[in-house]
């Protein structure tokens, strides 16, 4: 029997706690970004799920109650993108009350692409979101658009970014994945940008996910490459992780210009501390990034007999039986094998 009492610190196969959840809160973006929703497949004909498939603030609200209980001590809204789904303001006020169980508030925090946020910044804010990331993969005009798959503009991102930061969501932390031959001259001007202004930029390796996305080995940039390039410039300093399970490695300017830091999960994965849960849209529990099945909670939420013991128990239950660390292993297997790797040959 598992231990559930109420802040007993859950862990699973490989002795890894449940620290942190991600929230998908919708399916749908307003971008068609090439590594993660491409066009040709998220095109007009795709079927996104429907309202009633969706779990309500209030279902979503419960499974994070549990989730809190379990251990859980930081919070993260994304998507599709986020600030697509509507009332979100009122999913934000609604977690923001929620205490750890070691008694500090939970950490509540989104990523998002931007595209909305000028709009919203303050409303976010006023409903108790602490922190914002946000994507922004080129500032150039024509490699954003081939970049994000849209038409939008890196301004209207920029605009975003500066009203995050006017209304205090800080610090406020842009992500950029950077994809060979496409993208990885916009590294050096991201960084001048956001030189001095607060903002902690990171260089994120681009990643298998999905089946979508076409990936090839060759098409990452690694971060080893990626911090010769900024620190030929700019020489860093190696900063020391805020906690055992973050997922980037942070840098300092030597200048005193601020933060920045890169996310090797090819090249260097971080399984070994990897704490998070992640919650599907349509209510699926999924242990990790590459999982190809979730845990159906959503039935049980909605079935009148289920209690907080009960869903408690299920979430206990699935974190238990995790033995995930997809990364590690594809590291392992990129190791011993030259040039393009398969997701099928792994394994999915
Ligand atoms: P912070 O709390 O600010 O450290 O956020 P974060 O870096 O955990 O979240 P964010 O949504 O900004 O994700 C940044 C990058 O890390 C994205 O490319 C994510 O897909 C990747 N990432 C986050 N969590 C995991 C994970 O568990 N496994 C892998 N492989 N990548 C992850
Ligand atoms: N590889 C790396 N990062 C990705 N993201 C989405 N797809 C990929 C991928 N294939 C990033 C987004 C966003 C974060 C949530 O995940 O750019 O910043
Ligand atoms: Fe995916 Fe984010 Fe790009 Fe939307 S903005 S397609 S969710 S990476
Ligand atoms: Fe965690 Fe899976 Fe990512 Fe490894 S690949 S860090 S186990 S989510």
């Amino acid at each position: 029997m598992h231990d559930l009492r109420k802040g007993a610190a859950c862990h699973d196969n490989w002795q890894r706690p449940l620290r942190d959840l991600r929230i998908s809160v919708t399916d749908r973006c307003n971008l068609r970004c090439a590594y993660c929703m491409p066009g040709e497949v998220f095109g007009r004909d795709f079927v996104f799920l429907r309202h009633a498939e969706l779990l309500s603030f209030e279902e979503i609200l419960r499974v994070v109650q549990q989730c809190v209980a379990l251990g859980v001590r930081k919070i993260r809204l994304s998507g599709g993108e986020p600030l697509l789904r509507h009332g979100i303001e009122r999913l934000i006020e609604m977690l923001a009350k929620l205490n750890a169980s070691d008694g500090k508030p939970v950490e509540l925090a989104m990523t998002s692409n931007g595209t909305l946020l000028a709009k919203k910044a303050r409303a976010l804010k006023d409903a108790g979101l602490m922190r914002l990331n946000i994507s922004l993969d080129a500032l150039d005009e024509a490699i954003f658009r081939r970049m994000s798959g849209s038409s939008a503009a890196p301004a209207t991102v920029l605009e975003g970014i500066a009203a995050a930061q006017n209304v205090g969501l800080a610090p406020v932390k842009v992500n950029a994945v950077i994809k060979r031959g496409i993208n990885e001259g916009e590294i050096l001007p991201l960084i001048r940008r956001f030189r001095h202004t607060g903002v902690i930029m990171r260089f994120i390796e681009y990643m298998d996910v999905g089946n979508t996305n076409g990936w090839r080995l060759d098409d990452v940039v690694t971060s080893s490459e990626t911090l010769a390039k900024i620190s030929a410039l700019y020489p860093l300093a190696p900063l020391d992780a805020h906690g055992p399970n973050e997922v980037a490695e942070r840098w300092a300017y030597q200048d005193g210009g601020g933060e920045i830091g890169v996310i090797s999960s090819v090249t260097q994965a971080f399984c070994r501390t990897c704490s998070r849960l992640r919650l599907s849209t349509d209510g699926k529990l999924y242990t990790c990034l590459f999982a190809t099945e979730g845990v159906d909670l959503r039935t049980a939420l909605r079935a009148p007999s289920t209690d907080g013991a009960a869903l408690r128990q299920r979430v206990a239950a699935t974190w238990h039986c995790r033995s995930d660390r997809y990364s590690q292993l594809r590291h392992e297997m990129t190791e011993r094998l030259p040039g393009r790797i398969e997701m099928s040959y792994i394994g999915g």
